[in-house]
């Protein structure tokens, strides 16, 4: 299996397959502008660093577990084909089954800028199919370089529309999470998830001093963590994703999960989700496609 990936798609000097001691399978890229690791398994890409910063952009928990249909914490989860909670079956995985099950790569190159470039397409299988049962194509395609693209495709390839949910769950590293800002959603109504339900207005910035969990909705902005601790801007910029989602876990909640980084990992990241949720779901034709795209960049203040 390894050696007839690195055949087909590894590319000298910048992309290898390996498979990790889990026995998952981790693509590794390396290139003169950036490194970064993915795991087929969810097509969860892991870290990422540009040669131009000195501390990772993506967050990886150091407690982060890679096990058979678990999702890693840390990293860019693939939330797919419902964000949250699955509306009628409480059964089914939170954030949808893309991030637990086996994608497959279909394609690798080098881009002009010498970035390298990675596809991979979720592999439907009975359990999938008991989920989610419309015809379709998920890829995810991700460059890595000086700056991290990701672009997620939904392809209708049935004769009937269905409706997805979906996100890219980015956890992005920073000094400390009492002193960053986020901006670009003033303005902006989000639902509040934590203590109920409550839809508000976003007024200034963001700044964190507790539990925070937002649906920010109609909201296609960039956004701009500002690190004065890293002292550096991480600029997220999109399209096809009308969803901004922010969220940091806590003390608290973080202690419960088990797997954040003990004893202050949480500190060292927020998640800026790109979405499309609640008021933005999308309805994708037959025989049409919906692409969200987003891209990182890291600059130094
Ligand atoms: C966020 C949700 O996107 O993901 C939160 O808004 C959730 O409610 C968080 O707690 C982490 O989810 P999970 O399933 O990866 O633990």
């Amino acid at each position: 299996m390894i050696t007839a990936l690195n055949t087909q798609f590894g590319i000298s000097g910048q992309l290898s397959f390996c498979e990790d001691a889990s026995g998952l399978i981790v693509a590794e890229i390396n290139n003169a502008l950036g490194s970064a690791s993915l795991c087929l398994q969810g097509a969860h890409l892991m870290t990422w660093q540009p040669k131009s910063q000195s501390v990772p952009v993506v967050w990886l928990s150091k407690d982060a577990k890679m096990a058979a249909g678990k999702s890693i914490r840390g990293g860019a989860p693939v939330c797919w084909p419902w964000f949250g909670a699955h509306a009628t079956q409480s059964s089914f995985s939170g954030h949808g089954y893309a991030r637990t099950v086996p994608w497959q790569v279909i394609e690798s190159g080098t881009e002009p800028n010498g970035a390298t470039r990675l596809t991979l397409r979720l592999v439907e299988s009975e359990q999938t199919r008991a989920q989610w049962p419309h015809d379709c194509n998920v890829d995810l395609t991700v460059i890595v370089g000086d700056t991290l693209r990701m672009e997620m495709t939904t392809e209708n390839t049935g004769t009937s529309d269905f409706v997805i949910g979906e996100a890219l769950h980015t956890y992005l590293q920073i000094g400390d999470i009492g002193s960053v800002r986020v901006t670009g959603l003033e303005g902006c109504e989000y639902w509040d998830k934590v203590g109920g339900s409550n839809l508000r207005k976003q007024d200034g910035a963001i700044s964190f001093a507790g539990e925070t969990d937002r649906v920010y909705i109609n909201s296609a902005a960039e956004c701009v963590i500002h690190d004065e601790q890293l002292k550096r801007r991480i600029h997220i910029a999109k399209s096809g994703s009308l969803s901004t989602v922010v969220w940091t876990p806590w003390v608290e909640k973080a202690n419960k999960m088990g797997d954040m980084g003990q004893p202050d990992g949480w500190r060292e990241m927020v998640c800026v989700e790109s979405a499309n949720a609640i008021d933005n779901l999308v309805t994708v034709a037959a025989g049409t496609r919906h692409t969200l795209i987003v891209e990182y960049r890291a600059e130094s203040v």
